[in-house]
């Protein structure tokens, strides 16, 4: 990428010298244009001092990256710093159910029901009516629609989730749609308007919200859909503090493709390092917000498998080089893992000290064995919230380090990717 050279003196005579290093430096960024050299040059007094003097230019943009700014999160940021510490919680972690409709759909046709509102509320009450989830699980993700409705006996979801020491959280983006200029891939919808939005879940008891945009190995990825997916992530995380709303970050890198696990960290540490920077210029407060990677794993159709030590290895490799300690929480998503394997990596993570709470925030690796042991029949309800517990517990364990992966199911071994999955 172009990368314009400016000549300056020592900083000990130069006062400008880093709002220029700032100007050189985020010319490599698409949102901050420099002020082009010709512009600069003919504001100076002589063209003898053109190559040595400071450039006192009054320019607005460039001064801004001066400007001290407060972090985000105002009013809200020891509210946010105490959620993100909740939500992090020593061996608890996230059960995620914020499923759009549609693909709430897809969960329920897997079992043979039919999409409707009355259906997707019966399946949210059997997991969030789960007797003792609240020792393995400090937050719920849950769709709008879900943040909206009561159990059959009329006591909301919100509350049904206090009453369990969960806090409830909220998927705020408006999903993926196709990157004009990139190589297929996509780009996550979702910020007009949310700020409102925000207000409004917040004000219905929500503490914590997700945003999640996807990256494409077999794609590229190209240098737009990774900035874009990282500035996508910040602004949204900006706005969900300045609301009161822990931001969950999630760049999801998909498991697609036949790379091997060396692939996947250079491309991890390539959309977080972004993500981080972005993160930064919007002013977020680290200590308030969680992220929700993938763990580094080879592509779904990489001819061999890791070992949970080895997606633990290069996992933790890529978190230490690329997301500072003040970040309170890594909870992962599962991405097409069985649950087994989900919970065996998690582990595997979690066997010496981390400067972050390391857990999990999984969705199908959660509920695969509480679908097919439902099966929409009332008289399995009960088995279904045992089944849940299992794997609540399961991760729980793996989340303190102590998982064992004893006397699992069949059922818990089965691998859930698919590929080109969309959610
Ligand atoms: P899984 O990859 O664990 O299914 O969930 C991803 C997600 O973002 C759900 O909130």
């Amino acid at each position: 990428m172009h990368k314009t050279a400016v000549v300056l003196p020592p900083p000990a005579t130069n006062p400008l010298r880093p709002s220029l290093f700032l100007a050189v430096a985020s010319e490599h960024r698409a949102h901050r244009p420099i002020e082009p050299m010709a512009m600069v040059t003919a504001k100076l007094s002589s063209p003898a001092t053109a190559r040595l003097a400071p450039v006192r230019s009054a320019q607005p943009a460039r001064r801004a990256s001066l400007v001290r700014v407060r972090a985000s999160g105002g009013s809200y940021a020891d509210e946010l710093v105490s959620t993100a510490k909740t939500v992090a919680s020593p061996g608890r972690g996230i059960l995620a159910i914020d499923e759009s409709s549609a693909t709430c759909g897809k969960r329920l046709a897997s079992i043979g029901l039919d999409n409707t509102e009355v259906n997707r509320q019966a399946y949210r009450q059997l997991l969030l009516t789960t007797a003792g989830l609240g020792e393995y699980i400090s937050g719920a993700i849950l769709f709008e629609e879900t943040l909206y409705q009561s159990t059959t006996d009329g006591k909301t979801f919100v509350d049904v989730l206090k009453d369990q020491n969960i806090m409830p959280g909220i998927k705020v983006d408006k999903g993926l749609v196709p990157l004009p200029g990139s190589n297929n891939e996509s780009w996550c919808q979702g910020l007009d308007g949310l700020a409102s939005r925000c207000a409004e879940y917040y004000k219905q008891g929500a503490r914590f919200a997700k945003w999640r945009t996807v990256v494409s190995i077999p794609c590229g990825p190209t240098a737009l859909a990774v900035k874009e997916a990282a500035w996508g992530l910040a602004r949204y995380a900006a706005i969900a503090q300045d609301n009161g709303l822990v931001p969950i970050v999630e760049p999801e890198i998909l498991l697609d493709g036949d790379h091997g696990i060396e692939r996947t960290l250079e491309v991890a540490e390539k959309v977080w390092s972004e993500v981080f920077f972005y993160l930064a210029e919007n002013n977020v407060l680290f200590e308030g917000i969680l992220l929700k990677p993938s763990m580094v794993t080879p592509g779904a159709e990489h001819k061999e498998k890791a070992s949970p030590e080895a997606i633990a290895k290069n996992t933790l490799t890529m978190l230490r080089r690329r997301v500072p300690p003040a970040v309170p929480g890594i909870m992962f998503l599962s991405g097409g893992q069985s649950e087994l394997e989900a919970t065996m990596n998690l582990n595997a993570m979690n066997q010496s000290a981390n400067p972050w709470h390391v857990s999990f925030s999984y969705a199908r690796a959660l509920q695969n064995s509480v679908l097919k042991t439902w099966e929409g029949q009332p008289e399995n309800i009960e088995a279904a919230q045992k089944a849940l517990l299992v794997r609540a517990k399961a991760n729980s364990l793996a989340q303190l380090g102590s998982y064992t992966g004893e006397g699992e199911s069949d059922e818990a071994k089965k691998g859930m990717f698919q590929k080109g999955y969309t959610y």
